[in-house]
């Protein structure tokens, strides 16, 4: 019998991959600890667990004190950070399964609360009116900070430091978390970058940021290993809007991505309906397949049949899966033997401690 697309291996640019199946990075704070940092019993668990994946790609982990925006979420820019990832990663390559973390900076989508009352950076000082999630619950947003070509320099280094941290901690690879209206979003949008220096202004300088954050980090790790998130049709939600250029500025940014020899692109499919929205296009994979000449990932409300299906269809290389990871962390064997899914509890998605954590059942594995 053939194998099913899902389940055939890939060769990501020199990592052997068993599957074509994807865990997409899910934010589920629970490091609590003061050091934000990854722990055995926690993440190391957690991640292990689902070891079978093709790929597993961690929650958004901040690469500096000023990235955050989100309750307990782990970092990647200390000491104790790196040594806690590197129990995490340990553990995983224990079980044979292989991992990459996603590097964070949310930009806007932050709050005073977690910068000792200063204001969150971002392209320009246009509030989301959006929330933030902290630590004493949800809170509106604020105008941020434009930042200052010294604030854009740090940052390109605090990637750069992320992604040696990274490498030191023994992952596979990163993915730059370039998507759902975080920091490099609200660069790429008119509608939340209205600067008229070199980082603002043009299809091409709203895009610069992204680059010369990718150019930074290629002189500390190879390029093979960095991935990157893209979102093109998000509307209406964390606070970004889309007009016009917004589509033209993403098929710059994925044709020139072929400059480079990186690990992927991992693109979202609309997260809401767009058919109104007049600028969004609905078939992300189907229009962006041709424009991309590397690997291509595809996210968002896939099951078992359309992920079989798009890999068939040719339209993506490899398969991101979110909430279905949640409840179901043998998701390969389960699609693998036809075992029915477990359902996801929405509300253990955030909450501290083991609970809708590390308590679903791995039912077809043996
Ligand atoms: C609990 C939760 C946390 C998430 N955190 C992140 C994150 O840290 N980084 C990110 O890029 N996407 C994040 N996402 C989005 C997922 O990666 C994915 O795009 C989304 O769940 C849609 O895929 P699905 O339909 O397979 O769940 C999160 C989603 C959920 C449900």
């Amino acid at each position: 019998m053939k194998k099913q697309a899902l389940l055939q291996d890939y060769n990501l640019n020199g990592l052997k991959l068993p599957n074509r199946i994807a865990m997409a990075p899910m934010t589920r704070s629970r490091a609590t600890n003061p050091e934000k940092k990854a722990t055995a019993d926690l993440q190391g668990e957690y991640y292990k667990q689902r070891f079978s994946a093709g790929l597993l790609i961690t929650e958004g982990s901040q690469v500096s004190e000023e990235a955050v925006g989100y309750v307990n979420t782990p970092g990647i820019y200390s000491k104790e950070q790196v040594e806690g990832w590197k129990e995490v990663t340990q553990m995983v390559h224990e079980a044979n399964g292989r991992i990459f973390i996603q590097l964070w900076h949310v930009g806007r989508m932050s709050h005073p609360d977690f910068h000792n009352g200063k204001k969150p950076l971002s392209a320009s000082a246009i509030n989301p009116n959006s929330q933030s999630y902290t630590p004493d619950g949800f809170k509106d947003t604020v105008t941020p900070k434009e930042m200052s070509l010294e604030d854009i320099k740090r940052t390109i280094k605090d990637f750069a430091n992320a992604g040696k941290n990274a490498m030191d901690a023994g992952f596979d690879g990163v993915e730059i978390h370039s998507s759902n209206g975080y920091l490099f979003h609200q660069f790429f949008n008119a509608t939340s970058n209205t600067r008229e220096d070199e980082y603002g202004g043009s299809i091409e300088k709203r895009a610069k940021f992204l680059f010369d954050v990718i150019d930074a980090m290629k002189e500390v790790m190879p390029e093979q290993k960095i991935g990157l998130r893209l979102n093109p049709s998000l509307h209406g939600i964390f606070g970004m809007e889309m007009d016009e250029e917004t589509i033209p500025t993403f098929d710059y940014i994925v044709s020139k991505l072929n400059n480079y020899d990186l690990a992927y692109l991992h693109l979202s499919e609309p997260f809401n309906d767009v058919s109104e929205v007049p600028y969004a296009i609905e078939e992300i994979a189907k229009h962006y397949r041709p424009l991309y000449k590397g690997t291509l990932m595809i996210n968002a409300g896939f099951d078992q049949e359309k992920g079989n299906k798009v890999i068939e269809d040719g339209d993506a290389d490899l398969v991101a899966y979110g909430k279905p990871y949640i409840s179901n962390p043998d998701l390969v064997e389960r699609f693998e033997k036809g075992v029915e899914l477990s359902k996801w509890d929405e509300d253990t998605f955030y909450v501290p401690g083991k609970e809708g954590y590390l308590d679903y059942e791995t039912k077809a594995r043996t």
